[in-house]
């Protein structure tokens, strides 16, 4: 049930048949300019199509032009008589009749009276990819959370989906571990507790390679900032003895500058703070000692992997099931699942014909010793292979393509990964497109970054990204306050017992970390507040949860099936009296154009957007329109299919956005 595309068929027929129909190209253009009323008072939609069409018409203003189109239109099932206001806009009401039918016909569908896409699409969904070999982090719920919505939610309007897991099962990160174990592993610790193990060498080799580096960025950041701050004395002087526009000029000038010496101070403090931190720690102390070159030597133990060495081979396929296990736990715990999981590794024997293929036809070429296709709207190329023979990230995300397209032909693929990529894959679909390598449609869903409380990306108090478990535990017992608070749970009979509240409040922890990241506008950063998250109030999970508990609550408190009531509105009939379920039949009757919009523009916030205004419309019919107490059988039927039908569907959007609910809360 898509209203504005029913109201788009009839205005194209009308338009056709008004005077100036062979005088206007494109007259369909037209037609579709159907948008929600600006002002409720005045109708549910409104036509602004009279507007631009007035303009091309020398003899005609738009107030006419509304007139025959009005005289023209075949609206008599669908809405109230049109309306003309202001300059020409055509109000529509949508008749109380036909969302009546409607609705009744909602009762019988399981869809929701959503209708699946009649041209469906093959999309392949790129998202979530971690690194593994270290435990996931913060960085990792948005790609998640916003792929795993894009999947849901594109199936369900009827494309084909596939989803695939990108891990980085082949980086660096496992030169890490592998340099790890075989300098600082206990063997015997490994095979009884891999997990935690491998997570810690992790941490022990990332921590080391981060002081030496830090070390040997010391003098650099020093000498810069000196230069920097002699620079920018240099400027607030040439400034200050300046005058009208060029002293504006100079002062924007020495600005700058006083910006760059601040970020190079944030680096220094960054870098100092990681050096203290090793130097606190006598056994890592002596560690960074005996361990100068470990960051060379982790690129070795990789190139090592890479080249086939059968001990490093070996070492990699003990412990990725282990990397593996870890994120799975993860992804159980969030409901998350892939159709494949192929990974980097998976891509590595096809690297060299890849590169091997686009130098044969002349799209890459050598330079500096290195491979690389250059590309006229960038002024670095794409590098497939360094010069030490070396593929990269770049080179795989070529061969994954080219697989995907001989394997899957997709019609879309939709990589979802953060902003700071995008870069790589403009090049990426730049190469792309060059080669010929897949004719599918590339797109990059970028997103922003999760912030703390201060603004800056989230970080532990130690300077790591916080752990994506720990988060999570951190939601569930913020949720656990809230709806389990005694005051709460002991109203509900019969009262809840532990296992239901350690339940209930996993679903609304985990929950509302989701629907809080869906909520923003995808391409914005957003600052993490688990009060604001797990609150009852406000546009957050827990309202929408709570809000599907309150239909399930009147019904139980009824004494009704969710079939029972179903019966009851086919046999008596569906009729809206009071505005307030005017107001809600109409809003549930909008759920496929919610849907339409996040597969439209990839905007989960959209749906976000739709299950809230879906719960406010909801509650303000709870408090207008009495169910229990309903002045007639008849009207209570009514009612109770509204409940029914808002708790189907705010259950489904809950379930797009990948979020659970509970009967009872
Ligand atoms: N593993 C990568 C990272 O963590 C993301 C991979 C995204 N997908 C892709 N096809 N490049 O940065």
């Amino acid at each position: 049930m898509h209203i504005p595309s029913l109201l788009t068929e009839r205005f194209s027929d009308a338009l056709g048949r008004c005077d100036f129909a062979t005088t206007i190209d494109h007259l369909d253009r037209y037609a579709g300019m159907i948008r929600p009323a600006g002002n409720p008072k005045f109708g549910d939609y409104q036509s602004n199509c009279a507007m631009p069409i007035g303009k091309l018409l020398p003899d005609s203003n738009p107030r006419d032009v509304a007139a025959q189109v009005i005289a023209q239109i075949q609206l008599d099932d669908l809405c109230d008589p049109p309306e003309i206001a202001g300059p020409g806009f055509i109000n529509l009401r949508i008749k109380d009749s036909f969302l009546q039918t409607q609705l009744k016909a909602m009762l019988d569908d399981d869809r929701c009276l959503v209708t699946a896409c009649e041209s469906p699409k093959t999309i392949l969904l790129d998202y979530s990819s971690p690194n593994v070999a270290k435990p996931m982090h913060v960085g990792h719920i948005r790609t998640t959370v916003i792929g795993n919505c894009l999947a849901k939610t594109l199936r369900f309007i009827g494309h084909r989906v596939i989803t695939d897991n990108h891990l980085g099962d082949w980086g660096t990160q496992f030169g890490i571990i592998i340099y790890g174990y075989k300098h600082f592993g206990d063997p015997e610790i490994v095979r009884q507790d891999p997990v935690p193990e491998l997570a810690k060498l992790y941490r022990v080799v990332h921590q080391l390679m981060g002081y030496h580096k830090s070390v040997a960025s010391i003098p650099k950041l020093e000498s810069e900032l000196e230069h920097q701050q002699a620079e920018h004395s240099v400027a607030v002087e040439a400034a200050n003895s300046a005058e009208g526009k060029d002293a504006k000029k100079k002062r924007k000038a020495a600005d700058s500058l006083a910006k760059k010496i601040s970020a190079t101070e944030s680096a220094l403090d960054a870098a100092r703070k990681t050096i203290a931190k090793t130097q606190s720690d006598p056994v890592m102390m002596q560690r960074a000692a005996e361990h100068p070159d470990i960051s060379q030597a982790v690129l070795a133990e990789t190139s090592k992997l890479h080249a086939g060495d059968a001990e490093n081979c070996q070492l990699w396929e003990q412990f990725l099931p282990y990397c593996k296990d870890e994120i799975n736990r993860v992804y159980d715990r969030l409901n998350v699942s892939f159709d494949y999981t192929y990974g980097e590794s998976f891509y590595h024997s096809m690297l060299a014909d890849v590169v091997a293929d686009l130098t044969q036809r002349g799209l890459a070429s050598e330079s500096d010793g290195a491979v690389c296709v250059f590309l006229d709207q960038f002024e670095a190329p794409m590098i497939i292979q360094k010069r030490d023979g070396a593929f990269l990230y770049a080179t795989t995300d070529l061969a994954t393509l080219r697989y995907r397209t001989e394997h899957f032909s997709p019609d879309e693929i939709l990589y979802v990964v953060d902003a700071r990529q995008s870069e790589h894959f403009e090049k990426l679909f730049a190469v792309a497109e060059l080669t010929g390598l897949s004719d599918a449609r590339l797109v990059h869903i970028s997103f922003g970054t999760v912030l703390g409380e201060d603004g800056r990306p989230m970080k532990t108090r130690s300077g790591s990204l916080i752990g994506l478990e720990s988060l999570l535990n951190d939601a569930v017992d913020a949720a656990y306050q809230v709806v389990c608070d005694p005051e709460r749970v002991n109203k509900l009979d019969p009262p809840m017992d532990d296992d239901e509240k350690r339940q209930v409040a996993e679903t609304v922890g985990i929950g509302a970390i989701k629907y809080a990241d869906l909520a923003h506008d995808r391409t914005s950063d957003y600052k993490f507040n688990l009060s604001k998250m797990v609150a009852l109030t406000g546009n957050t999970s827990t309202y929408a949860q709570y809000s599907y508990a309150r239909t399930a609550g009147i019904l139980r408190r009824i004494g009704l099936t969710e079939a029972e009531v179903v019966e009851r509105a086919k046999t008596s009939g569906l009729l809206l009296n009071h505005p307030a379920e005017r107001a809600l039949g109409l809003q549930l009757l909008q759920f496929e154009e919610a849907l339409q919009s996040v597969s439209d523009n990839h905007a989960p916030n959209h749906l976000v957007d739709y299950v809230y205004a879906t719960a406010e419309t909801f509650s303000r019919f709870n408090d207008q329109c009495h169910v229990m107490n309903a002045e007639t059988p008849d009207i209570q039927n009514t009612r109770l299919a509204l409940v029914v039908l808002t708790g189907r569907v705010i259950k489904k959007a809950l379930e797009l956005l990948g979020i659970d609910v509970v009967q009872r809360m």
